[in-house]
């Protein structure tokens, strides 16, 4: 430590030599790896979908999955916590470590994975149950022994909900609006403290207030949680996220990186394209 002093004050003289030294902090802080695809091919029946993915998630930072209808966004995002299971032709092939484990080791229980690596979809899909009983829930089934009305208080908070809600925490979740009912899925995901918060369109069945509601939530969330988020809209991967995988069709990962380098100067002539509205 007294030697980045020692260093600082040499370079103190100049102002923006302290700035540059400051960026760099920042990248240097920035981000292990909490999740890591290698070589992933995935395949329903005889067709593949995915084709030797390979990238590395930054901890508590937001990456954003793009790319044209079809390219296999969602199918990614359910390789990560193995939702894939859930569908019969789905073969996932590569390993996809968590925390420097392959999820698809057999003795990884997928339902406890889930609980580190929590899901929201793209149409809000809470319990028919009431708003309390949706994020208590998850708690209950778990078996969870602290004081789950605390938990499901700031899950609430977490997701920007209470306020709105903690008058009429009986009444159903489905009497909520879209907007209220996909922040009440969002508490639901991170009552359980996951690790990782996957995210598939979150907002795109929301109107332009709910879902700048969201983006929001997803820039405060991701100081707590990890969150990799699908989109078909640019300009919300641009303003949530740290990272972009841009996905093309056929199944392949054309281009990976910090967001703003995707948006401003992308190594692929493909990438610009797409971002730039010419196909996809
Ligand atoms: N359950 C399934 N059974 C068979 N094929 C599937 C299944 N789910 C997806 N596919 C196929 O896998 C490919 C990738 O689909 P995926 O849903 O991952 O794309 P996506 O990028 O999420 O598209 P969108 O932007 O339209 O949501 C597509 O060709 C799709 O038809
Ligand atoms: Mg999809």
């Amino acid at each position: 430590m007294s030697d980045s002093e020692a260093g600082e004050s040499v370079s103190s003289p100049t102002p923006g030599t302290a700035v540059a030294a400051d960026d760099s902090g920042d990248n240097a802080r920035a981000a292990e790896p909490i999740i890591k695809a290698r070589g992933i091919n995935v395949f329903y029946g005889e067709t593949q979908a995915l084709r030797n993915i390979s990238m590395e998630i930054p901890e508590k930072r937001v990456t954003a999955l793009i790319g044209p209808s079809g390219c296999g966004k969602s199918t990614f995002l359910r390789c990560i916590n193995r939702m894939n299971d859930l569908i019969p032709s789905a073969r996932v092939e590569g390993e996809l470590l968590f925390e420097n484990k392959n999820v698809y080791d057999e003795d990884v229980d997928p339902v406890a994975l889930r609980r580190k690596i929590g899901m929201v979809f793209q149409q809000p899909n809470p319990f028919p149950k009431s708003i309390y009983d949706n994020v208590a829930y998850g708690l209950q089934i778990q078996g969870y022994e602290g004081d789950i009305d605390a938990r499901v208080e700031e899950a609430l908070r977490g997701a920007a909900l209470w306020d709105e809600v903690k008058d009429q925490l009986n009444s159903s979740g489905l009497d909520l609006s879209g907007g209220q009912q996909q922040r009440l899925c969002i508490a639901r995901a991170i009552a359980p403290d996951p690790d990782v918060v996957l995210m598939d369109e979150p907002a795109s069945a929301l109107d332009p207030v709910a879902t700048s509601q969201i983006e929001d939530l997803i820039a405060d969330i991701s100081k707590e949680f990890t969150v990799v988020i699908v989109t078909h809209n640019m300009q919300q991967a641009a303003r949530i996220s740290d990272k972009t995988a841009v996905f093309l069709t056929g199944g392949e990962l054309v281009e990976f990186g910090d967001t703003n380098k995707i948006f401003e100067n992308p190594s692929s002539q493909k990438v610009e394209d797409y971002i730039t509205g010419k196909f996809g």
